[in-house]
C-alpha cells in the first residue's frame, strides 16, 4: 500500500504522455509568455490588498514587505522554471509532484492548487466588485447596500469577526458568471486579448507611479514601520514583533505574508508550456521576467500610495483609486478604477482557466472522475463541466466569505505548493540527475532550500487560524483521495498489474535514473 501511495510517474512516462497528447499550437514566444505572466499577476493584490496590509499591518514599511515576498517568489520561480523546462506539460506543480514525491503528495498539491486557483478567483472577484462599486459610485449609481459585500468580515478594531449588515456580494457573483460563460464558450485568453488587457493595466500602474510621485509627501513615510519590522510568528503566534487585537502578528513580515497574494500567478505560465514555441528557453524567461517586472512596479506603487496618504487613512477597499481622490484628482480616480477592473478581469480569466486544467490532469490520472472532470464539450472543445463547477464555486465563495479571510487562505495554500515545488527540484536532482535540464536553477541546493525557508517563514507569519483552515482543507482532500482517488488511480492499477505479472513491485524504481550522480549537482 505504501508503495502505491508514494509511487511516482517516471520522467520517461511524462515525456511519452506529452508526445501522445493532442498538442496545442506552439505560438507563444518570450514576449507573449511574459505578458501572460503579467496578466495573471497584477490584480487584486496590488489594487486592493495593499490597503489592508498598509493600514492594518505595516504602514509605509509595505515597500519592504514587497521586497521580502518578491524574494520568496524568485526562489520558487527559479524552481518552477527548472521543472517547466524539463517537463513542459499542463498540470504544473501537480505533475512535478507526481514525478518526484509520489501520488499522495501529487494529490495533496493538486488539492492545494484549488486554493491557489479557485479560492484565489473568489478573492479576485471580490476585488473586482470593490472597484466596480467605486466606478459606478463616481457615475452616481449605487447598489443596494445589502448586495455589496459578504455578510461578515474581520474587524481589526475588535480583532473578531463582525456582521457587515450586508447579505452577499452581487457584483462578484456576476463577474464569476460572465467569466464562466466566456471560458465555456472557449474564448480563452488569446494572446492578443490578453496583451491588450496587460497594456491597459501596465499603463495604469505606470500612471499611478508617475503622477502619484508628484503628490507624495515624504512626511507620510514617518514613522516608516509603525507596527515594527518584524511580525515573525510560529503557527501564527507572534514570536518577535507586535500582536493585533485578535492575536494576529503585525509588522513588515506579517504584511509580506498578506501581500504575497499580489505575486500569485507567475506559475500559471508553466501551464502554458505546451503552447510555447521554445518552451525550454522561453518559459523560464517568461516566469522570471514577469516576476521581476512586477516586483519593481509593486515596490514603486507601495512607495507612492503610502507617500500620498497617511497609512492609517488608506482606504482598504479601493486604496489606489482612493489615494487619488484624497489627492484631489477625481478624474484620475475614474481612470484607475477602469484600469484596475481591466487588470483584475485578466487575472480572473487566467485563474479560472487554470483550475479546470489542473482538474483535467488529475482526472487523466484517475484521481478524479474522468467522466466529469475530463469531459470536453463536443462543440466548444472546452472542459465545460469542470469550468461550470469552478464558476459556481467561485461565485458562491466570493458571495459569502470576506476578501481578507479568503486572501490569507489562498496565501497559505500557495506557499505550501511553492515549498513543495522547491522540494521536488531537490528530489529530482537526486533521482534523475542526468535528465536534460534546459534551464537549471542556479545554486542548487541553496536556491530550493532558501525557497522552502522563505515560504515557511511567510506561512508561519499568517494569523494562526489559517493553519487550522489549511488542515481542515487537507483533511477533506484526504477523505476524497482515500474514498475515490486511491482506488481509481491509473498508476496504481498499472503497478498492481505489474505485481501480479512479475510478483514484485517496481515502485520506487519507477522514477529513478540508473545513471551515476551528476557531478555538476
Ligand atoms: N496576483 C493576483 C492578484 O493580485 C492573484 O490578483
Amino acid at each position: 500500500m505504501a508503495n502505491r501511495l508514494f509511487a511516482t510517474k517516471s520522467y520517461e512516462t511524462l515525456m511519452q504522455e506529452m508526445a501522445g497528447e493532442h498538442r496545442l499550437r506552439r505560438v507563444l514566444g518570450p514576449v507573449a509568455l511574459t505578458s501572460l505572466g503579467v496578466g495573471a499577476i497584477i490584480g487584486t493584490g496590488i489594487f486592493v490588498l495593499t490597503g489592508v496590509a498598509a493600514h492594518d499591518k505595516t504602514g509605509p514599511a509595505l515597500m519592504l514587505s514587497f521586497v521580502v515576498s518578491g524574494i520568496a517568489c524568485i526562489f520558487a520561480a527559479l524552481c518552477y522554471a527548472e521543472f517547466a523546462s524539463m517537463v513542459p506539460v499542463a498540470g504544473s506543480a501537480y505533475t512535478y509532484a507526481y514525478a518526484t514525491m509520489g501520488e499522495l503528495f501529487a494529490w495533496i498539491i493538486g488539492w492545494d492548487l484549488i486554493l491557489e486557483y479557485a479560492v484565489a478567483s473568489s478573492t479576485v472577484a471580490h476585488g473586482w466588485s470593490h472597484y466596480f462599486q467605486a466606478l459606478i459610485d463616481q457615475l452616481g449609481i449605487h447598489l443596494p447596500r445589502v448586495v455589496t459585500n459578504a455578510p461578515f468580515d474581520f474587524d481589526t478594531a475588535t480583532g473578531h469577526l463582525a456582521a457587515t449588515g450586508t447579505w452577499f456580494d452581487l457584483p462578484a457573483i456576476v463577474i464569476a458568471g460572465i467569466i464562466t460563460v466566456i471560458l465555456v464558450k472557449g474564448i480563452k485568453e488569446s494572446a492578443g486579448f490578453n496583451a491588450f488587457m496587460v497594456i491597459v493595466k501596465l499603463a495604469i500602474v505606470l500612471f499611478v507611479i508617475a503622477v502619484g510621485a508628484f503628490f507624495v509627501n515624504p512626511a507620510n513615510w514617518h514613522p516608516f514601520a509603525p507596527f515594527g519590522l518584524a511580525g515573525i510568528a510560529f503557527f501564527g503566534k507572534t514570536l518577535i514583533g507586535q500582536t493585533g487585537k485578535g492575536g494576529e502578528p503585525l509588522g513588515m513580515l506579517a504584511g509580506a505574508a498578506v501581500i504575497f497574494f499580489a505575486y500569485i500567478g507567475f506559475d500559471s505560465i508553466s501551464t502554458h508550456a505546451e503552447e510555447a514555441r521554445n518552451p525550454k528557453r522561453d518559459v523560464p524567461i517568461g516566469i522570471i521576467t514577469s516576476l521581476i517586472l512586477c516586483t519593481v512596479l509593486y515596490i514603486a506603487v507601495a512607495a507612492v500610495i503610502t507617500g500620498m496618504v497617511p497609512y492609517n487613512q488608506i482606504n482598504i477597499d479601493a486604496p489606489v483609486s482612493d489615494a487619488f481622490r484624497q489627492a484631489g484628482l477625481p478624474w484620475a480616480r475614474m481612470l484607475i478604477s477602469i484600469g484596475a477592473l481591466t487588470g483584475i478581469t485578466s487575472v480572473l480569466l487566467v485563474m479560472m482557466l487554470s483550475q479546470p486544467r489542473v482538474f483535467m490532469a488529475m482526472a487523466r490520472d484517475g484521481l478524479l472522475p474522468t467522466g466529469f472532470f475530463g469531459a470536453v464539450h463536443a462543440r466548444f472543445r472546452t472542459p465545460w463541466k469542470s469550468t461550470i463547477l469552478t464558476g459556481i464555486f467561485v461565485g458562491t465563495v466570493a458571495a459569502f466569505i470576506p476578501l481578507r479571510i479568503l486572501a490569507d487562505l489562498v496565501n497559505i495554500g500557495t506557499l505550501l505548493a511553492f515549498a513543495m515545488v522547491c522540494s521536488a527540484v531537490l528530489i529530482m536532482r537526486r533521482t534523475n540527475p542526468h535528465a536534460p535540464r534546459p534551464f537549471r536553477a542556479p545554486f542548487v541546493p541553496a536556491t530550493p532550500i532558501l525557497g522552502i525557508a522563505f515560504c515557511l517563514l511567510l506561512m508561519f507569519s499568517l494569523p494562526s487560524e489559517n493553519w487550522l483552515r489549511l488542515f481542515v482543507w487537507l483533511l477533506i482532500g484526504f477523505a476524497i483521495y482515500f474514498g475515490y482517488g486511491r482506488t481509481h488511480s491509473v498508476l496504481a492499477a498499472s503497478l498492481a498489474a505489474e505485481i501480479s505479472k512479475h510478483g514484485v513491485s517496481p515502485a520506487g524504481s519507477l522514477a529513478a535514473d540508473p545513471a551515476p550522480p551528476d557531478p555538476r549537482r
